[in-house]
């Protein structure tokens, strides 16, 4: 951590060692997770390269940091192109803090197989995972890493439609929630397509077909779709930024 008061609180309130000496953080380490925002990730290589061994597996979280960037500043800082530093990069989402994150993994180019499993199960503990490309990470951050921000804002809409109907909002709120997790549900356990789930629903002249034309008029699946999109097109964007 940067600030030590800060560090000394949470060593307390977690039960763990916490310091903000970062070349002693990772001392030794055989893993060491880098998260700290895009713009400090410089500094930070530069402070803790020469504490990076031969073995050491370095998974950084920040967004929009390529794999290519941390292993030249990391090779640079300590010494020389020579030196091939394992770098996995991953892009996790804050539902992870319930234990129902779901991360995008890459790995870079002085990684293996072996180096992407430790990862995996790094963020298999508070979530799921997935492998893919480096090329998509953009495309990961601006779905499931903004994704919860999106996925709240449909909830407590939903949640005020039910106030609007005459739901106490304790209620229309546990509704809205419930049953967004258990669509979600069905969806990764059946593996069935969202769509056919959606027409096992909607009865023929029934309620649910006439709120899908408001939804279909209103531009729902436009609407998401551009905001994923921009959300991907800004990952691309942050790491210089101050
Ligand atoms: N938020 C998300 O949903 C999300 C999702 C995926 C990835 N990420 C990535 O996760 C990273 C952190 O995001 P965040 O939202 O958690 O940021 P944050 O709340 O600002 O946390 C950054 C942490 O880094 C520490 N720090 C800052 N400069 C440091 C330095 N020079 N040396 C050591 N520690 C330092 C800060 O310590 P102090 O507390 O002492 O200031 C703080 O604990 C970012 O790279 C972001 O792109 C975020």
């Amino acid at each position: 951590m940067k600030h030590g008061e800060k560090a000394a609180g949470r060593a307390k309130q977690l039960g763990v060692a916490v310091t903000n000496d970062n070349r002693k953080a990772v001392k030794g380490a055989d893993i060491i997770l880098l998260s700290v925002k895009p713009q400090a990730v410089t500094e930070l290589l530069k402070e803790i390269a020469p504490e990076i061994g031969a073995k050491t597996l370095v998974v950084s979280v920040a967004a929009s940091v390529p794999t290519s960037y941390l292993e030249q500043q990391l090779a640079a800082a300590s010494g020389g192109e020579g030196n091939k530093v394992a770098v996995v990069r991953a892009m996790p989402n804050t539902p992870a803090a319930v234990g129902c994150g779901m991360t995008g993994i890459c790995r870079g180019a002085h990684a293996g197989p072996a180096d992407v499993e430790i990862a995996r199960t790094m963020f298999d503990a508070v979530g799921r995972t997935v492998v893919v490309d480096e090329k998509n990470m953009d495309a990961v951050t601006g779905l499931s890493a903004s994704g919860p921000a999106f996925a709240y804002i449909i909830l407590e809409s939903l949640a005020e439609a039910g106030v609007k109907v005459g739901l106490p909002r304790d209620v229309a709120t546990l509704l809205a929630a419930q049953t967004m997790k258990g669509a979600a549900s069905v969806v990764l356990e059946t593996g069935e397509h969202p769509a056919l789930l959606k027409d096992a629903v909607t009865t023929p002249a029934g309620c649910t077909i006439d709120g899908i034309l408001e939804l279909e008029d209103g531009k729902l699946r436009v609407t998401l779709i551009k905001a994923v999109v921009k959300a991907t097109s800004r990952a691309g964007e942050l790491l210089f930024e101050k």
